[in-house]
């Protein structure tokens, strides 16, 4: 006999847990699957920017306290070319702000609370296809850590399952999606050492690309950009704070010892349909953003408080209309979110192919944006985020 309940979601990650939290707030009983474990969950390392609708939607809804006390307001950037930083200032453009959090601290708190509420969470479970999409009973078809099938039928399914998506198959067949390939990658490392500045760097040079984020006071989180065939050991400690060094020309980073590398790569993704019957994609399963911009979990909560207002209409009310809405509504706010994270991508990236022609017409378009009022604002307008009222149709 198929386990049953209302909503059915694959995938713990911020975009299942959060909608089976909001759900869970209107008495909307829901299964949430992952094929890893919590602990893999609560500590693969991942992004770390959170956009102010973001915060709101975490903390009025009691997904996370910490969020304000652990994490780190940031009110600007630096973007960093031609020797110099230039600092955007978002509480002067748009009276917005970002915090630092890292994802896997806002997977802490959605699985506590989840745990906390008594809800039904089951880390190990595979999903290997989702069924019956077109019928009132869409089936989730899995299998537990012991290889033992697991089944759940549910009013609706949910494929918050990331870039790989399982669930996708159900949804799109096999029509796939708009998809962008970059030529480069990120090296992350996390070392121990104090900051190297208050706020995150982002930095053209004419080496190529570098981030200089942060975790805590004595942890910080650091990228340059890199062949996508990169191996992560490729490189001593020494020439990992050499590249680094070389890439933030005018500032001098604080070194320490490096105790995690990876490499992550570049890729833009849209599926051409996020919802067939009953089965919907949510997050990175519906779209992936390459990192620049810090906008991954951002869309991904968008996508989950839109989708929260659809089901509650439709499992609650037997209203469709939020429900036959919700792909078009999370798709414009998709697409001005790719198009963000390709232009910051590109703005600050060495192409491979890139003759001094480009190179200089990139500093001039840096400088365009910093020099400008407006253009410094819709960069801050972006990265704080569009506000997540404003997608919904009602
Ligand atoms: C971090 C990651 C990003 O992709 C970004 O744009 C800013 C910060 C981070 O991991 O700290």
């Amino acid at each position: 006999m198929p386990d049953r309940t209302r909503v059915a979601v694959i995938g713990a990650g911020p975009a299942g847990l959060l909608l089976a939290h909001l759900l869970d707030r209107s008495g909307i009983e829901s299964i949430v699957i992952d094929s890893r474990t919590r602990e893999q969950i609560e500590t693969t390392i991942r992004a770390g920017i959170l956009e102010q609708g973001t915060v709101e939607v975490l903390t009025e809804t009691g997904a996370s306290d910490r969020v304000l006390t652990v994490g780190q307001k940031h009110e600007g950037i630096e973007l960093r070319f031609a020797g110099e930083g230039h600092r955007i200032d978002f509480t002067d453009t748009v009276g917005r702000a970002v915090w630092l959090y890292p994802q896997h601290e806002v997977l802490k708190d959605l699985v506590a609370a989840r745990l906390a509420a008594g809800q039904d969470i089951r880390f190990g479970v595979t999903a290997q296809r989702v069924d019956d999409a077109e019928t009132n009973r869409p089936r989730v078809i899995a299998e537990d850590a012991e290889g033992n099938p697991v089944e759940i039928e549910a009013d609706i399914v949910v494929g918050a399952d990331g870039s790989r998506s399982v669930a996708r198959e159900a949804v799109t067949g096999t029509h796939g999606g708009y998809f962008r390939e970059y030529p480069f990658a990120w090296f992350g490392v996390l070392c121990q050492a104090p900051p190297s500045a208050e706020e995150l760097i982002y930095s053209n040079s004419p080496n190529g690309f570098a981030l200089i984020s942060q975790r805590s006071p004595d942890v910080q989180r650091m990228y340059f950009q890199c062949d996508p065939h990169t191996d992560t050991e490729a490189y001593t400690e020494e020439q990992l704070w050499e590249i680094l060094q070389s890439r933030v020309p005018g500032t001098t980073l604080t070194e320490g010892p490096i105790f995690q590398r990876d490499v992550l790569r570049f890729r833009s993704f849209v599926a051409h349909e996020t919802r067939r019957g009953r089965v919907v994609l949510v997050g990175d399963a519906a779209h992936t953003v390459p990192p620049t911009g810090a906008k991954g979990m951002n869309l991904a909560v968008c996508d989950v408080v839109l989708l929260a207002d659809a089901l509650r209409a439709l499992l609650l009310d037997r209203d469709e209309s939020l429900y036959d809405a919700y792909p078009e509504a999370a798709r414009q706010r998709t697409w001005k979110a790719q198009h963000f994270s390709w232009w910051m991508t590109n703005m600050l990236h060495l192409q491979p192919d890139a003759g001094d022609f480009d190179r200089m017409r990139q500093i001039g378009e840096l400088r365009a944006v910093v020099e400008s009022r407006a253009g410094s604002t819709y960069l801050a307008e972006a990265y704080t985020g569009w506000p997540i009222q404003e997608s919904i149709h009602r």
